[in-house]
């Protein structure tokens, strides 16, 4: 059951900070306010100036506050894949005398009884999602309270962070003047938000591509199985248009996003565009195709690494492809390469709501969703964990829903929600007519990832 209220998410991306404040009324998300600031003191993902990104935290909150028209206090913040690791955690308890039915609080206490493993100093556990519980042996329950048992079992997945980055992030949006309600694991929001039910089934790979790094990430049945991130992104596409055409880096910019394409064969030798040169009064002519070059080398070199890393997983089978997304995958031409080096289906996801129908705001909407479609389960392991339980429980307001459901989408004045994918393949026909040879494949393997 999707909860009724105000969500709001944060996005502290290399490029660019994101925020969203959107309203649930009857299951329906509505855009409230969006902001949108070019960000400082992050690099590759990871705050290095808690100063300066505070000032664009607080410039993009004030942007969309603005826009909403309320004040925004609290937000759930995207924690990105950068030494992100998910194991399997089992929590095991004694409910207490018989015919004593299973509450929020035993459920409180089995995924605690899940946290006392040794986690290495430098890490810190950020959330457990659990993947069922057996009540007196019987498993596969996924919401065990109102039942009648005497011992609670848990098997879940923890996904533990470096304690800097973690810290960095929760001092950064406190001085920016600011709650956090949730770190949410950016990936795995971002997988649920927009894979299909197959596709999180069978197996996708996901790649975010950013400003300043690329994160890879693998659902299988279901489960983030494999999480990555390569530290080259879309400003690194930039800074090589700056230094080859000797331009300023703001010049190069605006010639990637008005002139720029990611596959050479698709540029033009003849269209010309003027650069401002360093060093030279008169601008000098630069054609489409040469610029489209320097571009693809560095596209090429991203997906090079990416393509190594799942090599090493053996995951380059997966029937759901790859699927793009984050502001550098917005340039023309990029699903064509991308196919072309990983040899598999490839499509870009845009996201569909008005007004943010552009891959840089993938992140921050599934940040949103993920809290808001949150089952009420997974909202107590993550107080928990949090070790904000007795907050919670003194907060909530909500009857308790008892299953994770699916997301559910308004159909109102911002149209349809649902994903719009640029396909260059038909993507789902080709993944049936694979076979379940490589279904299966896949499926041993991934069974096995955690051994
Ligand atoms: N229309 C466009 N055409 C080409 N590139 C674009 C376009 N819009 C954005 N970009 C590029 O996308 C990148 C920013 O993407 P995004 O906002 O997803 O990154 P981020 O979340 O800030 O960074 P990261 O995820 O690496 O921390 C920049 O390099 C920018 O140049
Ligand atoms: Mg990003």
């Amino acid at each position: 059951m999707v909860k009724d209220g105000f969500f709001t998410g944060l996005d502290i991306g290399t490029s660019s900070v994101k925020v969203l404040v959107a309203e649930y009324i009857d299951a329906q998300m509505n855009i409230i306010g969006v902001g949108n600031t070019k960000s400082e003191g992050i690099k590759n993902g990871v705050i290095v100036d808690i100063e300066k990104t505070v000032e664009s935290i607080k410039k993009a909150v004030r942007q969309a506050e603005e826009k909403a028209g309320v004040q925004v206090t609290n937000v759930n913040v995207g924690l990105p894949a950068n030494l992100l690791s998910v194991e399997e955690c089992q929590g095991l308890m004694a409910v207490g005398m018989d015919n004593q039915e299973i509450t929020d609080d035993n459920v409180n206490d089995v995924v605690k009884s899940a946290l006392v493993r040794s986690v290495p100093p430098e890490r810190e556990i950020v959330t457990v999602i659990p993947e069922e519980f057996i009540v007196d042996g019987f498993a596969n329950i996924s919401d065990p309270r109102g039942m009648i048992g005497v011992r609670l079992e848990m098997r879940g997945l923890m996904f533990t962070g470096p304690k800097t980055v973690i810290h960095n992030i929760k001092s950064t949006v406190k001085k920016a003047g600011l709650n956090i309600d949730q770190l949410v694991i950016t990936p795995l929001a971002l997988a649920n938000s927009i894979l299909t039910d197959g596709e999180k089934d069978f197996g996708t790979i996901l790649l975010d591509m950013g400003g300043g790094q690329t994160t890879v990430a693998i659902m299988f049945d279901h489960k983030i199985k494999y999480t990555s991130v390569i530290k080259e992104g879309g400003e690194f596409v930039t800074k090589d248009i700056s230094v080859v055409l000797n331009t300023s880096v703001k010049n190069a910019e605006g010639l990637k996003i008005n002139y720029g394409e990611a596959y050479p064969a698709h540029a033009s030798e003849t269209e010309e565009f003027p650069v401002d040169v360093i060093g030279q009064n008169a601008p000098v002519r630069v054609n489409e195709k040469y610029l489209s070059e320097i571009i693809e080398a560095r596209l090429t070199q991203i997906f090079d690494r990416v393509q190594n890393e799942l090599e090493k997983i053996e995951a380059l089978n997966l029937p759901g492809g790859i699927i793009l997304t984050g502001g550098a995958a917005t340039l023309p031409g990029v699903v064509d390469l991308a196919t072309e080096r990983f040899g598999i289906n490839v499509k870009l996801f845009v996201p569909n709501q008005m007004g943010l129908r552009n891959p840089v705001f993938t992140n921050v909407i599934s940040i949103v969703e993920h809290v808001a479609l949150q089952s009420e389960i997974d909202s107590i392991a993550y107080a928990a964990v949090s070790g904000n339980y007795a907050l919670k429980v003194a907060q909530t307001s909500q009857a308790p829903v008892s299953a994770y459901t699916e997301p559910v989408y308004q159909e109102d004045d911002y149209e349809d929600y649902h994903s719009e994918t640029i396909e260059r393949d038909t993507t789902r026909e080709a993944i049936k007519d694979k076979g379940a040879n490589i279904v299966e494949r896949a499926k041993g393997f991934f069974n096995n990832i955690f051994d």
